[in-house]
């Protein structure tokens, strides 16, 4: 394919593109999800074979995902049309970036609710309704929150609006610069963190509950879980990283890159492991509590240390931005597309797809009070969005994206845009794509379905 441009900007640089990746990447899926799923599925184990998920599928599909989107440099939506043209493949592969969007909204529509309630824990920190307060307080403060639909409304509405203005202002102009400030605070927060609960009584216990490997807990479903999960957590799969993609200078190695966000993603998601695990078994709390977890567990943390009430303050806040940094990247593919393919303005496409997609979360702030008895095999509103994107649809979308590129395109065109240069590991990653990710995402899906 002929040398392409982006209508919409590139990243200022190698080291801009990896900020903003890890921004997508580095989100509620790593500080929220990641500890939650772990404890709901027995702990090391599940870690193990997340781990795994990350290093044989999750890596190399995100190489493929990456070069796609600066081969294509449009939205995803027409850059997979514009490739699968060109390599004269069968018109349905154009039409992963439908499904990719599809599942972008989906996810952005719950992971604003989330947000929402990150937001509301800054003000709740602030205003010391945690200070001194047992898990037990704890918990009626998070149930309290969630209960009540108005409040939730009110934040979703917040972030959404916060995220579209800054899909709105188009990715170079103040992205950048915030998540450049953003992300190595958040970090270091973290670090913080880990230094108070390495000295809790509940370290070791936390510790070997994260790393120690009983594999008489695995189960087909735990299996989905962990695989969906690694989609979720690198942005992969729908597009989001693809987009990012479209926008990085020509002259990148795209596996050295990627290699370093998925590094950061996992640090942090497992630093955040060993910061809430050992806060919950010194304090005797339970650690398959479900997406609660995080923000009955912190608190508890934070009401002990000196000066918890500011770092719970600024931890809280870090977390809304970590979100939006996320959810931004959410946004992008589909505001993208709508800006190449109708001619409308950023704001305009922005605007509108926003609002559809604020609707769409008025269901998962329901979920958890008004229609928490609506349930469908026995999932709420909210869980069926998360399952059905996570564990289906990104998979399937990173499955087909596997394919395309280990297949249907021609070698010397992969080749060339994803340079790599040591043909072993060139070689390593081609069988990977070719016929390792497929069979294992296909064997999980089938395995996790039935
Ligand atoms: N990777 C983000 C997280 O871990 O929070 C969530 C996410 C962002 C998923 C963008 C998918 C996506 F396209
Ligand atoms: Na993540």
């Amino acid at each position: 394919m002929a040398e392409q441009k982006s209508i919409h900007g590139l990243w200022r640089s190698r080291w801009l593109f990896i900020l903003a990746a890890t921004g997508s990447a580095v989100g509620l899926g790593n500080i929220w999800k990641f500890p939650y799923i772990t404890g709901e599925n027995g702990g090391g184990a599940f870690v193990l074979v997340y781990l795994a998920c990350i290093a044989i599928i999750g890596i190399p599909v995100m190489i493929a995902e990456v070069s796609l989107g600066r081969m294509g440099r449009q939205s995803p939506i027409n850059t997979m049309q514009a490739i699968s043209k060109d390599q004269k493949a069968n018109p349905f592969w154009g039409s992963i970036g439908w499904m990719g969007a599809l599942s972008g909204f989906f996810i952005l529509s719950f992971y604003s609710v989330i947000a929402g309630w990150a937001l509301a824990y800054v003000f709740r920190m602030a205003g010391g309704a945690f200070d001194g307060a047992t898990p037990a307080q704890a918990g009626e403060i998070f149930s309290g929150l969630i209960s009540n639909p108005e409040v939730l409304l009110a934040w979703h509405t917040i972030f959404m609006v916060i995220t579209i203005a800054i899909v709105a202002r188009g990715v170079n102009k103040g992205l950048e610069r915030a998540i450049s400030i953003m992300m190595p605070l958040l970090f270091l927060i973290l670090v913080v963190l880990l230094g108070y609960s390495m000295n809790t009584d509940g370290f070791a216990e936390g510790f070997s509950f994260l790393f120690s490997f009983d594999f008489s807990k695995i189960t087909g479903e735990s299996l989905m879980v962990a695989l969906g999960h690694a989609f979720f957590t690198l942005s992969l799969g729908m597009g989001a990283i693809m987009a990012y993609g479209a926008y990085m200078p020509a002259n990148t190695s795209v596996g050295k890159t990627v290699l370093t966000v998925a590094a950061l993603d996992t640090i942090i998601a497992l630093v955040a492991g060993l910061v809430i695990f050992p806060v919950v078994f010194s304090n005797g709390m339970e650690a398959a509590a479900g997406p609660g977890l995080l923000f009955q567990t912190l608190p508890v943390a934070f009401s002990q240390i000196p000066a918890g009430t500011f770092f719970g303050t600024l931890f809280f806040i870090l977390v809304g931005f970590a979100a939006l940094s996320s959810a931004i990247s959410l946004g992008e593919p589909v505001v993208a597309w709508a800006v190449e393919a109708k001619g409308v303005s950023r704001a305009t496409a922005a605007t509108w797809l926003g609002i559809i997609i604020w609707l769409l979360g008025i269901g998962t702030v329901l979920s958890f009070n008004l229609w928490s008895e609506y349930t469908l095999f026995g999932k709420t509103f909210f869980d069926t969005l998360d399952f059905l994107t996570a564990n289906i649809m990104l998979p399937l979308g990173g499955l087909l994206i596997a394919v395309f590129v280990g297949w249907k395109m021609r070698s010397q065109d992969v080749a060339a845009e994803v340079r790599m240069q040591n043909p072993v590991v060139y070689n390593v990653w081609k069988l990977i794509l070719q016929f390792i990710a497929p069979l294992a995402i296909a064997a999980v899906l089938i395995n996790g379905l039935i």
